[in-house]
């Protein structure tokens, strides 16, 4: 995207989230780091929480310049007190917690069959997804009924569609939507919407991917009515942005693909 389509995006997403704190876990690059970008440009100021101490720090700087105000936190995910910690960071740095986004994950590189599966793949796949995402809402709870906020949280379509080699990341991932759609109705009369994007990007994680595997980009895409792989801040950021957005406070419980229609819920 050339400078002048940032600057369209910007004025496009500007003030929609004017006065909101997030966290974005996870958000050292990739996904994540579109996300709090997007969130950014919003107007929200936004907790980079990721275990990448160097690289989320220059996240937080380069958010700062072009929104209200950001700060990183070294956060590991699979550990509680980190969690507390960073929700406990959110409200002394910025005074509230308006929307929390549990991105961080990891995965096996390859894709081992349901056989090659060991526990420490499957521990690998919940621990920084599905029990990550729980500890985050639990912690994060009761100052998101505060500020009437909400939860994004991200689901893939390896587990929507059962995807070859995924079984444990898939189904951390069908996890997560059970999860969402659990706390969509137990916080929905509290005023805490919960929703779930299945992003398709060109993230750090799939080039990686890329670089191992050539023929990915073109298998995935093939049959795609909108044949590309996404941009992690202006494809799947202003999805983050809408259900964050007043503009979707009547939507929780749902799972948005931001996939090119690679996957069609039906
Ligand atoms: N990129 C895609 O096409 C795609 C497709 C489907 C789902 N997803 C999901 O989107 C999210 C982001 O994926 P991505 O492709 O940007 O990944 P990525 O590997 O490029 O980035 C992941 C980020 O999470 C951080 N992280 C990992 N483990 C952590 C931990 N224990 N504690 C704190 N931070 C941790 C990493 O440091 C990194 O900054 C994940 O939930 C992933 O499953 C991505």
């Amino acid at each position: 995207m050339s400078i002048e389509s940032k600057d369209e995006l910007t004025r496009r997403l500007s003030g929609r989230l004017a006065g909101k704190v997030a966290i974005v876990t996870g958000s050292a690059q990739g996904v994540g780091l579109g996300i709090a970008t997007a969130l950014t440009r919003a107007g929200a100021r936004c907790v980079v929480a990721d275990f990448n101490e160097e690289a989320g720090e220059q996240a937080a700087k380069d958010l700062s310049t072009i929104g209200p105000g950001a700060s990183f936190v070294r956060c590991d995910v699979t550990k509680r007190n980190d969690v507390d910690a960073t929700v406990a960071h959110a409200i002394d740095a910025h005074g509230q917690l308006d929307i929390l986004v549990n991105n961080a994950q990891r995965a096996p590189f390859e894709l081992p069959t349901i056989m090659e599966h060991t526990d420490e793949i499957i521990d690998l796949c919940f621990d920084t997804g599905y029990r990550a995402s729980f500890h985050f809402m639990q912690a994060a709870h009761d100052e998101l009924a505060k500020t009437g906020g909400c939860v994004i949280n991200i689901g893939s379509a390896a587990g929507l569609d059962g995807q070859y080699g995924q079984a444990a990341y898939g189904a951390n991932k069908e996890a997560i939507r059970a999860l969402s759609k659990t706390a969509a109705r137990e916080w929905g009369p509290e005023g805490i919407r919960v929703n779930i994007i299945c992003p398709l990007a060109k993230s750090p994680g799939v080039v990686q991917l890329l670089e191992h595997d050539p023929g990915f980009e073109a298998r995935v895409t093939k049959g795609q009515p909108i044949p590309r792989l996404g941009e992690c801040e202006d494809d799947i950021g202003p999805v983050a942005v809408f259900l964050a957005s007043d503009d979707a406070r009547y939507i929780t419980g749902h799972t948005v693909p931001a996939d090119g229609g690679a996957c069609m819920i039906r």
